[in-house]
């Protein structure tokens, strides 16, 4: 089976959030079961010098949309025995930052006709093509209007995986003819609410949809979760699943991470108390024995931080600290700013975005607190225990599917159901009950450690469900 994995991110070359992470790891896991899978990207400005000097030159070719035709250039390289293609136009992708641009509608359009165009000029032919998110939704729309006249693609399929349904790529109606060319009577495919809707179109056209773990499935049949979306998903539940996410092992390791003070495994998981200690010093926190809680996220709402707002006062009551990493809206920042200087020594909040400074957080915190209002997959908590840090979150997307609570059988978290701000405290207090409990807690660290988030076992579904889709 030949899988082209195309994506607007991917690890190592370019990264902003969750969908880098899953399209640097999938693909390697889907060749380790001897099938093909390759990866093709924008040819980003932003990309590394030292990530640019891995590409070669293909071929390039001229791309028409609408009336536009535009130089269309095909790099290759080759990463831990995984093909990546890159599209290169510097028009379009030469720029400071990679999404949030004026002419977004026309530069994915471009990016996702490049794709099948590519199909032409390459020496791959997949079977597949598996799209993510909006970026990249309209690869089976231009299949459909475009390309089935042609033999190269006529038995191609397409998979659309949903990382996010938040963000669908809704524009003006006017794009229809003038960006992608479309005549209009075929609006209707891409259409929704009086806007054009990039994902809403590769619903459609797509022989399925994925989303990145299955409550998440279910949960965006759900007006609450769905942002519009859920009526439509309903007519075509047919063709949806979900399958949830794994981590990469070799990234995320505790015992070879260079980002950790002390390297521990679960053999030695008594000296992970040296990295709570650095952790501490380096943090300005005292070094003391209260429950050390992490949190790495988007300061934005469905993350849950206005939970965390909310409760922080009756949180500081219990013996605990805080170590905060992430940045987004200033009126979050602003608070944990001032937590930190409410409670010196006992909360430490850095803004930015610091993948060392996140990793030193996984490896030395106690508990890792994530109580998300929608969270499709989430790959912290699976990190957090990668690394011994017991997560706390909301039963909800990948979150629930992930995590299950110590009060139960094969308990590996906390977890609370409501979004309301008491039940994420009595998870709290619940987790701080047996952290004062060593013999019990460090059981707790030890079963963390074994957990297995491999792409192993998700790879296989991914395999099982690319077969089902090769059969219709
Ligand atoms: C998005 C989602 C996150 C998921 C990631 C990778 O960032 O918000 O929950 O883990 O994509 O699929």
């Amino acid at each position: 089976m030949k899988i082209l994995y195309a994506a607007s991110e991917a690890r190592p070359f370019i990264a902003s959030g969750g969908l880098a992470d899953v399209a640097g790891s999938l693909p390697k896991a889907i060749r380790s079961k001897q099938h093909q899978c390759r990866v093709v990207l924008p040819l980003y400005g932003t990309m590394k010098p030292e990530d640019r000097a891995k590409l070669t030159f293909i071929t390039s070719f001229q791309l028409q949309l609408s009336w536009r035709s535009q130089y269309c250039g095909i790099f290759q390289a080759n990463e831990q025995g995984v093909v990546y293609y890159f599209i290169d136009n510097e028009y379009y992708f030469k720029r400071g930052s990679l999404y949030g641009h004026g002419d977004d509608a026309e530069r994915f359009a471009f990016f996702s006709k490049a794709i099948l165009e590519m199909l032409n000029y390459i020496d791959y032919e997949p079977d597949i093509i598996n799209c993510n998110d909006w970026q990249t939704a309209l690869v089976p729309v231009f299949l459909r209007c475009f390309y089935m006249g042609s033999e190269r693609h006529r038995r191609l399929k397409t998979v659309f995986t949903i990382h996010n349904i938040q963000y669908q790529g809704q524009f003006g109606m006017d794009i229809l003819g003038y960006i992608l060319g479309l005549p209009s009577y075929q609006a209707g495919i891409l259409e929704y609410g009086g806007c054009i809707n990039y994902m809403k179109g590769a619903i459609e056209t797509c022989d399925m949809v994925t989303t990145v773990s299955p409550t998440y499935a279910q949960e965006i049949l759900t007006p609450w979760f769905a942002h519009g979306l859920d009526g439509l998903l309903r007519d075509r539940q047919y063709k949806l699943c979900g399958i949830v996410n794994g981590i990469d092992l070799a990234s995320n390791d505790p015992a070879t991470d260079k980002a950790m003070f002390h390297n521990f495994s679960v053999d030695s998981v008594g000296e992970r108390i040296e990295n709570k200690r650095a952790l501490q010093r380096q943090m300005g926190l005292e070094e003391s024995n209260a429950m050390l809680i992490g949190i790495v996220t988007r300061l934005v709402s469905h993350k849950g931080v206005d939970l965390i707002q909310y409760i922080f006062e009756d949180m500081m009551k219990l013996d605990v600290q805080i170590v905060l990493l992430g940045s987004g809206d200033q009126v979050y920042e602003d608070f944990f700013r001032a937590m930190q200087g409410r409670y010196p020594g006992r909360v430490s909040s850095t803004i930015g975005f610091i993948p060392d400074l996140a990793k030193k957080i996984y490896g030395s915190t106690d508990a890792f607190l994530m109580p998300s209002k929608s969270e499709p997959c989430g790959l912290a908590q699976m990190i957090a225990l990668r690394y011994g840090s017991i997560p706390i979150i909301r039963e909800t997307g990948g979150l629930k599917d992930t995590i299950k609570d110590l009060g139960g059988e094969d308990g590996n978290g906390f977890t609370f159901q409501s979004y309301n701000a008491h039940d994420m405290l009595g998870a709290i207090e619940r987790c701080k009950n047996l952290y004062d409990q060593p013999g019990k807690w460090h059981d707790a660290v030890k079963h963390a450690l074994q957990c297995d988030f491999s792409w192993d076992k998700s790879a296989d579904a991914y395999i099982e469900m690319y077969h089902r889709v090769l059969e219709s």
